[in-house]
């Protein structure tokens, strides 16, 4: 770990990231910056490099040039321990990848035991209090065959969750859940995000992006092609349409967020602007009831949250 890594730096920084797949460039040139605490939405066109910059950072692909740091270690340099890189960026994908024949409690408590070395009794507290954090105590003893696959998508949380992540990559982590499941991991999601998890999240849910980030990124054959608050890039008009991204709005949820998003403060950060509104502002503004605030997803339109 660099020692002269504070937490006023980016926790994550991305630095004019090139990577190809032999002859086709997936990302021409990526810089990004993403603070301790922030959540980052990165929207964009299928095969726009989306999974690829995140599989980058957590060096499960490499880089052909530029520098990506997680807390000042550069991840792409040849003697990184990438085990160690891992257990601070935890990953959740599309797919859930539980062991079928180990329970949920089992499915998290596995990494912490046999990777951390910690003691089985303290992992398996841990592991109950994180299935009961993602509202699924109860299910401790269920296999994942036994549970729906948004249950078994905040098992795979709670799992990333058990290594004690300083940051967490969601890569379209609801695109292959029936609406109703949907809701229930966007919730997880939107409560790790008020508890001040730092989360990086591909996603096609627009309002969901609209809703729970700090700041999002629109990614364009390997390019950034715009970034900003919200609220400056989520436009109905422009960018989702112009990018052809999924939106699902409720006048309700947008002006909810609008308003309570204007509460926060805008601050210059390096070349961009960042909404600075306070983690507990957030909490304040984003309530965990999930009958309280609408949220929208897919492309229906409707809310899903607020029909609970
Ligand atoms: N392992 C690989 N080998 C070769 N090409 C790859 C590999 N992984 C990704 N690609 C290519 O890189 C490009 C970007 O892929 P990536 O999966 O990052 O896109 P994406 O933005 O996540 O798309 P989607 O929204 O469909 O998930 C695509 O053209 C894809 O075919
Ligand atoms: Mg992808």
């Amino acid at each position: 770990m660099n020692s002269i890594w504070t937490a006023e730096q980016p926790i994550v920084s991305i630095r004019d990231v090139y990577k190809s797949y032999g002859p086709v460039t997936v990302l021409n040139g990526v810089s990004m910056d993403v603070m301790k605490g922030e959540v980052i939405c990165i929207i964009g066109p299928s095969g726009s490099g989306k999974s690829t910059l995140l599989r980058c950072i957590n060096a499960l692909v490499g880089i052909n040039r530029g520098s990506i740091r997680v807390e000042g270690q550069e991840v792409h340099e040849a003697n990184v321990d990438k085990r160690e890189l891992r257990k601070k960026v935890g990953m959740v994908f599309q797919s859930f990848n539980l062991f079928p024949h180990k329970t949920a409690l089992q499915n998290v408590m596995m990494a912490p035991i046999h990777v951390l070395k910690q003691r089985p009794d303290e992992v398996e507290e841990r592991a109950r209090k994180l299935l009961k954090k993602v509202r699924l105590d109860g299910k401790e003893g269920a296999y994942p065959g036994e549970l729906s696959g948004g249950q078994q998508q905040r098992v795979a949380i709670a799992r990333s969750l058990a290594m004690n992540p300083a940051a967490m990559l969601f890569d379209e982590v609801t695109a292959s859940l029936d609406p109703e499941t949907v809701k229930e991991v966007l919730v997880t999601i939107r409560e790790l995000a008020e508890d001040g998890m730092t989360c990086i999240l591909v996603t096609h849910e627009m309002g969901f992006a609209r809703e729970v980030s700090d700041h999002v990124y629109f990614t364009d054959r390997g390019v950034i092609v715009e970034h900003g608050p919200p609220e400056k890039i989520l436009h109905l008009t422009t960018s989702s349409r112009r990018w052809g991204m999924r939106y699902g709005p409720t006048a309700t949820a947008i002006e909810s967020v609008s308003a309570s998003r204007k509460s926060g403060s805008f601050e210059s950060v390096g070349a961009r602007t960042r909404i600075t509104t306070s983690r507990a502002a957030r909490s304040n503004s984003f309530p965990s009831s999930i009958r309280r605030l609408p949220l929208t997803v897919g492309t229906t339109g409707r809310s899903l949250l607020s029909s609970s």
